[in-house]
């Protein structure tokens, strides 16, 4: 298969991201992606015959999922290789009782925030409506995405003129303040009949059909290229939808290395803590891993073999220093745009970096001739966390957290160097194919 130049990497994910408002619609995206690169899905729930030189996915709950290369090695020895990921980003999702009309007529959409987001930035910007809802079909549950690919709704700013001291003060109310601006009060409509008449209007579901819904609220803008030289991204869901597109195609494009076992993980819910089914807390990889070894007829004692030859790459992004806030950052560890993806380093195992795991992250950034950088938190910034950590203490297999350094991480829009995805991807192909990654 052709490998992607450093130009096609960022069209190809830029154009992932714009395509992928929810985590639903990054997993769509990726089984189509997959199954263009001749991967099989599997289903979790019916029998699986594996065989090797197979490329095979399998999907759960829609927002997760788990691909892998059956290699034609000794699995016990060779163990797996294993990239991890998250679908999700911060943002706010609507509530049950979707819609409240105020004394003025207005009807504004009711809903939470998911995860870390920098509310400010929700204000004054066209929003979309994106996610699943829930049907009943010849007496089935099912599934149907959403995308409503129209700018329907905005939180609007308080006008400085009410709100003086809005330079200098800008903490919102997570109940009151962020409530987005749907349409004007009609008569004899109901109030829960809104959001519903939207979704039959636009997606054609009738809204007697749907049983229950996630939606999730979305920047209508698209990401693009930015800079003189249009070296910059600035999009919404960088964080993590580049990691997923980079480890993605890595493993797509991946066909040297036929011996070794290639597995990459996409988790849900990272932005929450991951603890959930199709979270990186879940026994969903470690399961899977299981299935996989049981499957090519590995005994319990060769499976656990497999595990202690493995080793994992956890991929999420990093924070870049700065350039107004340049000490907010350790003074001898500073990444920055274009630097190469970057090693997260904590003592207190917020990161699952070791000596021995950063090491061979090192040697395949050598391999594949990308620069890399290094991150550990100043000790008076606490900083955030991924699913590294989940990943070794489930598996027990040594891990490395790194990710593409970015700014205004967990923005609506966030912004990074297009280069530090290509460096990235590439050094996960040399990961999956070249010899003495295995622990
Ligand atoms: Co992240």
């Amino acid at each position: 298969m052709d490998k992607c130049t450093k130009q096609q990497l960022a069209e190809n994910m830029l154009q992932y991201l714009n395509d992928s408002p929810t985590a639903y619609h990054a997993v769509e995206n990726a089984v189509m992606m997959l199954k263009n690169h001749a991967f099989q899905e599997l289903k979790e729930t019916e029998k699986w015959s594996l065989h090797a030189g197979g490329r095979y996915f399998v999907v759960k709950n829609h927002s997760c999922i788990i691909a892998f290369t059956v290699g034609d090695g000794d699995l016990a020895r060779e163990g797996f290789r294993i990239i991890g990921a998250h679908t999700d980003s911060p943002g706010l999702k609507i509530k049950p009782g979707a819609c409240t009309v105020t004394a003025d007529g207005y009807v504004k959409l009711n809903v939470e925030v998911y995860g870390g987001a920098i509310l400010s930035t929700w204000f004054d910007r066209p929003l979309a409506v994106a996610g699943r809802v829930i049907v009943k079909e010849d007496g089935r549950l099912t599934e149907r995405l959403i995308k409503i690919d129209k700018p329907v709704c905005v939180i609007p700013n308080l006008c400085i003129h009410f709100n003086k001291d809005c330079n200098t003060n800008c903490g919102y109310n997570k109940q009151t303040d962020i409530l987005p601006l749907l349409t004007m009060k009609e008569e004899g409509v109901e109030k829960g009949d809104y959001l519903l008449n939207l979704l039959e209007q636009e997606a054609g579901i009738g809204k007697t059909d749907i049983l229950d819904y996630e939606l999730f609220l979305y920047e209508y803008q698209k990401g693009i290229f930015m800079g003189q030289n249009e070296e910059f991204i600035s999009a919404s869901r960088i964080d993590n939808l580049c990691m997923v597109y980079a480890g993605l195609s890595a493993l797509a494009e991946s066909c040297d290395g036929e011996e070794n076992y290639k597995v990459f993980a996409a988790f849900d819910h990272e932005e929450v803590g991951s603890a959930s089914a199709q979270g990186a807390h879940s026994g969903f990889l470690p399961y899977t891993l299981e299935r996989i070894s049981k499957n090519l007829g590995l005994t319990d004692d060769a499976h656990f073999q497999a595990l202690a030859n493995s080793t994992s790459i956890s991929a999420d992004t990093a924070h870049a220093v700065h350039p107004n806030y340049s000490d907010k950052h350790d003074p001898e560890n500073r990444p920055v745009p274009g630097g190469g993806p970057v090693i997260k380093y904590s003592a207190s195992q917020r990161y699952s970096t070791n000596a021995f795991s950063a090491a061979y992250f090192m040697e395949a950034c050598r391999s594949a001739r990308v620069p890399y950088q290094k991150y550990v938190n100043r000790n008076d910034i606490i900083g955030g966390s991924t699913i590294g950590p989940a990943l070794s203490g489930l598996t027990t297999i040594p891990t490395v957290d790194i990710g593409t350094p970015v700014l205004a991480m967990h923005s609506i829009r966030e912004f990074c160097a297009a280069i530090d995805n290509f460096y990235a991807k590439e050094a996960f192909r040399a990961y999956y194919e070249d010899d003495g990654f295995n622990a």
